[in-house]
């Protein structure tokens, strides 16, 4: 799928999130893959804000941390980067060479995407077009360089060399695919919830058709208790996982969950509608929900019931050998989701795909 830089060593991914930073180590098994380390580290409120870093230190720290905790020595990674600097968007083109493609992506780039040009690096994929089609399906990918220039800043302050620099939407569709059987004509939708953003997605068979960002993501459970309670962040953080604070208990924050189950769902819901219309047959087979988010009680089946979807809680793990005596099996259940991004990104590891 679509990297902005590539290289054929194996990688660490290193998932940064407004949130933690993840990272994932694969060793290629046979057809499939071992797990060789997961690491997670929280970052203050605030260090990564709409996928922009601003606290270079705390993420450098964040990433010491894991290393020295699980003593890794990887020192080739691959990041993704999120947030209003990306640009995915399914394109029309005249029937044309792929070489002739690249060189006329560019101009045609101006159109779609509301940078210069000359601040972005762009990507694209040839998506495939209905027989007899007069225009080829084009997606586009665009990020800022700038957005880009702080991650590789920060890794390099870190001691690490970023070989490939993804974006979230196609590191979950990579987990995905690695861990889940995928039929050519079966359409998926990856409903990915971090803390900040919530990534949807959509494949036919493997391929990526459509992604769209919602703003709603973790973070708006607690904004929506410190409200009703007036509590601060980290208080509403504790309740939102089932902890005790000031008096109050996790049923205390239920209504001011609830407003956001059913806020986070209507976005999502908005989406998925935008794609049934555009879509010939606007038939989804297939939903999975991955991302802390996915963790939250009463989420899977309110959204459930939104979308009129069965969902399915993501596990990237599945497929994966893991020694149980080094990572139990049901903590890596339980984490699973909320690593997706990081497992797409330590695939990167087979290089060009
Ligand atoms: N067990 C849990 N129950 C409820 N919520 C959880 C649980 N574990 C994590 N979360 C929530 O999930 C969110 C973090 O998810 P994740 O790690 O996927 O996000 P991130 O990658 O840091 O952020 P983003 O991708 O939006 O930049 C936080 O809002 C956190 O409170
Ligand atoms: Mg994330």
């Amino acid at each position: 799928m679509v990297s902005l830089f590539k290289s054929g060593k194996p990688l660490l991914g290193v998932d940064i999130g407004t949130s933690s930073v993840k990272t994932v180590q694969l060793k290629p098994h046979g057809k499939g893959y071992d797990l060789v380390h997961m690491g997670i580290a929280p970052l203050p409120p605030e260090a990564i804000v709409d996928g922009a870093i601003m606290d270079g230190g705390a993420v450098i720290g964040a990433i010491q941390q894991i290393f020295d905790e699980h003593k890794v020595t990887v020192k080739d990674v691959a990041v993704a980067v999120s947030g209003h600097s990306v640009i995915i968007k399914p394109i029309k083109m005249p029937l044309m060479k792929p070489q002739e493609l690249e060189e006329s992506i560019q101009w045609e780039a101006e159109q779609h995407i509301p940078f210069a040009i000359e601040d972005v690096n762009l990507d694209f994929e040839i998506l495939e077009s209905p027989p007899g089609a007069v225009e080829m399906d084009v997606l586009l990918v665009a990020v800022k360089k700038d957005v880009i220039g702080e991650y590789l800043t920060v890794a390099s302050s870190a001691g690490l060399n970023v070989a490939v620099v993804d974006v979230d939407a196609f590191a979950v569709a990579n987990a995905f695919e690695a861990a889940y059987e995928v039929n050519p004509n079966e359409v998926t939708a990856l409903l990915h919830v971090g803390a900040a953003v919530t990534t949807i997605t959509i494949l036919r068979g493997g391929v990526l058709v459509f992604t769209r960002d919602s703003v709603i993501g973790g973070n708006r459970y607690n904004e929506s208790i410190q409200k009703m309670l007036g509590l601060s962040y980290e208080q509403a953080e504790t309740l939102k996982l089932g902890g005790q604070v000031d008096g109050y208990t996790a049923a205390d924050s239920q209504s001011a969950i609830d407003l956001v189950h059913a806020e986070l769902a209507g976005d999502i819901r908005r989406s998925i509608d935008f794609f049934r219309s555009a879509s010939a047959s606007g038939v989804i087979h297939r939903a999975l929900v991955s991302g802390g988010v996915a963790c939250l009680p009463r989420f899977i089946p309110h959204l459930g019931e939104a979308l009129e979807l069965q969902i399915e809680v993501a596990n990237p793990f599945r497929q994966m050998k893991a020694d149980p005596k080094r990572f139990d099996p049901e903590y890596l259940e339980h984490i699973g989701p909320q690593l997706a991004v990081g497992v797409g990104l330590a695939l990167r590891q087979r290089g060009d795909r």
